[in-house]
């Protein structure tokens, strides 16, 4: 049973099974030699609705059959799996209309990069939990500028009630990565919340642009979370979304070529020239230094200085689909740093069809407009 579960309740009815909810397949965890098993949501249904925390959902499932009729028994779950589904379609849509892919990837990090792998307990472990929703962990300098994304996020939160604040900001960061051309990431859900300000983590766990010795600090900030010198290298590359700005980190131009049109909020300065558009060019970009208008922070520049570093960073920028396998596997790893899972392992929502049988995919049409020459 989940660490935040009241105890399960089984109770038995004479009435065989005649549930029209969803179907799916039974978890090990809940299967009970049924003939047949069914879920669903307590907190879609009225008549059920269970007294819980928001950040608690109940599952219920129903068992029928030998002669003893139905047996239905609870488990909690941190989010439900058809809300996640439905948000990540309102997410799409924020995309589309917004152009806020990159800050939606980077608020998804700065939850999650607050981990730190020698602390046990959750949620002082820091990590996914949802704490950045808060305000005094949005104030520490770091997050400068992610109340924005806070503001574009909450609307979809009110909408959908089971799904959680680590939930969505792991899922709005991995759609918005998909959704500008990058690749699809192996990604799991359920993360429960932390409950209020005091569970946020101390300032200070993520990482300084401009340190004195960049390689060190990059390792001591990502070995503390668990994460390699491939990790670093490939997560680093998602810099060829987005921009910098002044008014923001301090790093960046006011605004450049690329940047001063939008679209989104005009301004900052990008690491890339098509800073919409998922692909490897950050690091043909930051390997040739050779336009000013492209953002290298002393952090960028390491990855091709430090010798470690500079194997991968050297093969990214050749090899795209090497990058984009590597992105996707430390992405998702970053997405699990911390994160309590309820159910324990998590659950996933990756029940598109696979490639072969799937349609054309739609041209990503954000991309036209971000280089302003194409
Ligand atoms: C390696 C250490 C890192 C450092 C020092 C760093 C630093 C920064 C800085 C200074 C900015 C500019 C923020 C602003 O002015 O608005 C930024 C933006 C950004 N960062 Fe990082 N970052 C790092 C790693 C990462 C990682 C691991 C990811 C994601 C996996 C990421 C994703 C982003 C994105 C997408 C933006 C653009 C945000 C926007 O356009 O609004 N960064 N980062």
């Amino acid at each position: 049973m989940a660490a935040n579960c009241l105890p399960p309740t089984a109770t038995l009815s004479g009435a065989a099974t005649t549930t029209t909810h969803r179907r799916s397949p039974p978890s090990p965890a809940t299967t009970v030699s049924p003939s047949s098993v069914s879920f669903h949501f307590l907190s879609s249904s009225a008549s059920l609705k269970p007294l819980r925390l928001s950040h608690q959902r109940r599952l219920k499932v129903r068992v029928s059959g030998g002669d003893l009729g139905a047996v239905v028994v609870t488990k909690c779950v941190a989010s439900d799996p058809v809300q996640i589904k439905s948000a990540r379609e309102d997410i799409k849509e924020l995309l589309r209309t917004t152009f806020s892919h990159p800050i939606l990837v980077r608020l998804g990090w700065h939850d999650a990069g607050t981990y730190n792998k020698n602390i046990e307990e959750w949620p002082q472990r820091g990590g996914a939990n949802g704490s950045l929703r808060f305000d005094v962990e949005q104030k520490h300098a770091a997050n400068a500028g992610l109340v924005n994304a806070m503001k574009l996020l909450q609307p979809i939160k009110d909408k959908y009630a089971g799904v959680t604040y680590a939930d969505l900001f792991q899922l709005a960061s991995a759609t918005a990565i998909e959704e500008a051309g990058g690749p699809k990431i192996p990604m799991k859900y359920g993360r429960v919340d932390v409950t209020g300000p005091e569970q946020c983590p101390e300032e200070g766990r993520l990482p300084d642009a401009g340190p004195p010795s960049p390689a060190d600090h990059l390792r001591d900030v990502f070995y503390r979370m668990g994460l390699t010198d491939k990790d670093i290298v490939a997560l680093s590359g998602a810099h060829t979304l987005g921009r910098s700005r002044p008014e923001r980190s301090g790093w960046g131009k006011p605004e450049t070529k690329y940047t001063k049109d939008g679209p989104g909020a005009p301004g900052g300065q990008s690491w890339t020239v098509k800073w919409l558009r998922f692909d490897n060019s950050y690091f043909k970009d930051i390997k040739e230094k050779r336009d000013e208008d492209l953002l290298v922070l002393p952090t960028d520049a390491a990855l091709f200085e430090d010798p470690s570093f500079k194997v991968y960073a050297e093969k990214y920028a050749v090899d795209e689909k090497a990058f984009f396998d590597d992105y996707a596997e430390a992405h998702a790893k970053l997405s699990n740093l911390g994160a309590k899972f309820d159910p324990p392992e998590g659950f996933t929502i990756n029940d598109e069809p696979p490639p072969a049988a799937a349609a054309t995919p739609e041209k990503f049409v954000a991309a036209k407009y971000s280089s302003g020459k194409d």
